[in-house]
């Protein structure tokens, strides 16, 4: 967790009075969000867009300014946390499962930065599922077509019924392996019907800042 709050304190040095800021989700972007209300308490007079119901209703309790995503012209940078992050700065994203709302947000943004803890390095993706967000109408069609991209899709289930997302559809986890071509895998991932999204996010990560269990930050180099 100190690693996590390392991550999330170092981001929240780019804030500044008439931003509007992108807020992810998940456990690494809890802490940034605290971070941020204080700010807020303090006087810091900004904007912000939040990429899930769960980010949305924390930022509204630490009283941080949300508006509806159809009122932003641009979001100065958009804080997100990411379940692998490569070399290259691919991420896989979604193990929260927002992914859907949280790419949107962040194809909104000036800068996407990324907030993890070193356990999030990895020198190839695919060791972690590959969330891909399906619509519920024919997902065993889906997930057939999925699986013949070379996959194990496994239905993401919540108290033994499938996980729902914010926008009312179903995850599909995908093991894959290693991932070698993210870019060409995204491609494939688009061209089949049913899924609304994916959680690679290729070529659109700006900055890295990673988290040590000592409770200092640094800078990710490409
Ligand atoms: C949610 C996400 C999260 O950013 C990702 O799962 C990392 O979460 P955490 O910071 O809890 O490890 O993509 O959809």
């Amino acid at each position: 967790m100190e690693a996590k709050r390392a991550a999330a304190e170092r981001a929240v040095e780019w804030i500044r009075d008439g931003m509007t800021v992108g807020l992810g989700t998940g456990s690494t972007v809890q802490p940034f969000i605290q971070a941020v209300g204080r700010k807020v308490a303090e006087g810091l007079a900004i904007k912000a867009v939040a990429t899930s119901v769960r980010s949305e209703e924390l930022a509204r309790e630490l009283g941080i300014p949300i508006i509806p995503f159809s009122d932003v012209e641009e979001i100065d940078f958009t804080v997100d946390g990411a379940d692998e992050v490569d070399p290259a700065w691919h991420l896989i994203k979604g193990g929260g499962g927002a992914l859907l709302r949280e790419k949107i947000v962040a194809d909104a943004s000036k800068r996407l930065i990324v907030i993890v803890d070193e356990s999030k390095l990895v020198r190839h993706l695919g060791k972690f599922p590959l969330p891909v967000e399906v619509v519920p109408f024919g997902f065993e069609l889906t997930r057939r077509k999925l699986t013949r991209l070379g996959c194990e899709p496994k239905l993401r289930m919540a108290d033994s019924r499938p996980y729902l997302t914010d926008n009312g559809n179903y995850i599909m986890d995908c093991a894959f392996g290693d991932i070698l071509q993210p870019g060409r895998l995204a491609e494939e991932l688009h061209r089949i019907p049913g899924v609304v999204e994916h959680g690679l996010f290729v070529g659109m990560t700006a900055e890295v800042v990673v988290g040590r269990a000592d409770g200092t930050a640094y800078l990710l180099e490409r």
